[in-house]
């Protein structure tokens, strides 16, 4: 599967959870994480993101890969939330002050 890694802390831009066809992500006030049972790696997510947030688990940056197994702690306890934890459409990007936004 893919995860939400530190880039996505406090930007939260939601460009990726609108193309996921399986709706694998969930959200909480910091940033997005994909449910790994769910995602099917089609990959549709990653160009999406401007920051380069996402990445496949086996291709995380060595400083993340500890966000592999916070995708999935997030992941089930935010299911288990459901409402607004489960995000599929686009809201205002956060852009606080942690986010590394490039443009
Ligand atoms: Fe976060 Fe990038 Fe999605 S900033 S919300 S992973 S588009």
């Amino acid at each position: 599967p893919h995860i939400v890694t530190a880039n996505c802390n406090d930007c939260k831009y939601t460009d990726c959870c609108v193309v996921c066809p399986v709706e694998c992500f969930y959200q909480d006030d910091t940033m997005l994480y994909i449910d790994p049972n769910d995602c099917i790696d089609c990959e549709a997510c990653v160009p999406e993101c401007p920051v380069e947030a996402i990445y496949s688990e086996g291709n995380t940056p060595a400083q993340w890969t500890s966000y592999v197994q916070l995708n999935k702690d997030k992941a089930e306890a935010l299911k288990a939330v459901g409402g607004e934890a489960h995000i599929t459409d686009k809201h205002d990007a956060k852009e606080g002050p942690g986010c590394k936004a490039k443009a």
